[in-house]
């Protein structure tokens, strides 16, 4: 019975096996990436050999086939090293999801086996420059022109774009219909009108690139519609429901990596004849830091498991799970860097990085305003709270 309170057996091995990887040929690219701000390529290459650059993928599409909570653990083992690589599972997941949801057999028996093997990358194109956290105010727009669907309008800030090979594009295909009138596309990089800007200069997750996507008639076949006509913004918010928690899990692995470095660096770092280690002040620092952690760890799996079985409270959790780790990740690494002193604040450590790499949790896939107004709306409609839980 009380196995529930633990991570099965196979989620343990998975850890296990990912740490390895990350720790032999991730870490070592991640000061590198971001220096450079340059895609890691060879943690890239190290994920891809070890099955870890897609692992949700189902096995019918060519995938590893891992659930939500084998997706969280390696996406967390991947940030505790480098933030920029664990965007690599993680935007896969995100970018294909939309046609794992919604889309139809044709679509993702194209689309889903490529990124399965390593041979493509897909992003998400939801937000533009004045449709951000008001993502249905979007005005990138997609018309039927015969058995072709034509999109005009500019995505902005798209993780990996210019590297994904494949783009989920949302458009508003019903004008005046506000959100029911947003569709969802499938865009290939190569199809003719699509252009990407500069990448922008960021404060963190800098070898992960960021760029605007232009779409400048952009003719599509009608079957790359995913789903229904009108149904995108559903699509797009079910989506965000599920990879919140692959946020929360970026955020749980950076928080670890930086605590890590804390603990190591606390009882080797000698001041007044001691390790700063027995001084009860550096260890209460400590203590909260560990406890904020696994507070946040608990409720990502306890998000990802309801993500695995789409529990009608998974809004709610991903929300929260999404808005808590990322808040406890900035705490962690801000902490981190304090119990280093004048090296933290150096790239000679870590977690100066982690410290940036770990703020864009709490923006992006929704700040954690948004998050905190989803979740009250779910609990106003009594869609989340104690029953619920007790019913999981
Ligand atoms: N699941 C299914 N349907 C949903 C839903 C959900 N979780 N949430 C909303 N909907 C439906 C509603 O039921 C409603 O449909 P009906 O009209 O038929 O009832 C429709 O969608 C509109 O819903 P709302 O009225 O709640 O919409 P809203 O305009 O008030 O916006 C919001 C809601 C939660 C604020 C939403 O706009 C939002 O999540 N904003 C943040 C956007 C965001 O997260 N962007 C991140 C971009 S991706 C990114 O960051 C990627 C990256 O780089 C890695």
């Amino acid at each position: 019975m009380f196995d529930v309170y633990q991570l099965p057996e196979e989620h343990r091995e998975l850890r296990k096996v990912a740490r390895a990887v990350c720790e032999r040929k991730v870490a070592p690219g991640a000061a590198v990436a971001d220096e450079t701000a340059e895609f890691p390529q060879a943690s890239y290459d190290a994920l891809r050999g070890a099955d870890l650059h897609a692992p949700h993928i189902p096995e019918q599409y060519g995938g590893a086939g891992a659930d939500a909570l084998a997706t969280a653990v390696v996406i967390e083992e991947v940030a505790r090293v480098c933030a920029a690589s664990s965007l690599v599972p993680g935007v896969n997941k995100l970018g294909t999801l939309p046609l794992l949801l919604a889309g139809s057999e044709e679509l993702k028996r194209t689309y889903l086996p490529p990124v399965a093997a390593g041979d493509a990358l897909f992003s998400y194109c939801l937000s533009e420059a004045e449709a951000g956290s008001d993502a249905a105010s979007m005005i990138t727009r997609a018309e039927l022109d015969g058995d072709h669907w034509v999109l005009n309008g500019t995505k902005y800030w798209i993780t990996n774009a210019g590297l994904s090979k494949f783009y989920t594009v949302f458009a508003v295909t019903g004008r005046d219909k506000g959100s029911a009138g947003i569709s969802a596309f499938v865009v290939e990089r190569d199809d003719p009108g699509v252009g990407f800007g500069a990448p922008e200069h960021k404060l963190g997750v800098k070898g992960s690139p960021t760029r605007a996507v232009y779409l400048d008639d952009v003719r599509i076949p009608a079957n790359r519609v995913i789903g229904e006509p009108g149904t995108g913004f559903q699509t797009a918010m079910r989506t965000l429901d599920h990879t919140r928690v692959t946020i929360a899990a970026q955020a749980v692995g950076i928080a670890q990596g930086a605590l890590d470095c804390a603990t190591g660096y606390v009882k080797l770092r000698r001041q007044f004849g001691r390790a700063i280690a027995d001084f009860q002040g550096v260890q209460f620092l400590l203590a909260d830091m560990g406890m904020r952690l696994e507070a946040a760890r608990q409720l990502t799996y306890a998000a990802a498991a309801r993500s695995e079985r789409d529990d009608p409270d998974l809004t709610f959790f991903g929300a929260a799970a999404k808005c808590f780790a990322s808040d406890a990740a900035m705490q962690i690494t801000v902490d981190a860097v304090q119990l280093l002193g004048g090296f933290g604040y150096t790239t000679d450590f870590p977690v100066e990085r982690m410290l940036r790499d770990a703020k864009l949790t709490q923006i992006y896939e929704g700040t954690n305003q948004i998050q905190r107004i989803v979740m009250a709306r779910h609990l106003l409609r009594g869609l989340a709270g104690a029953e619920l839980v007790g019913a999981g």
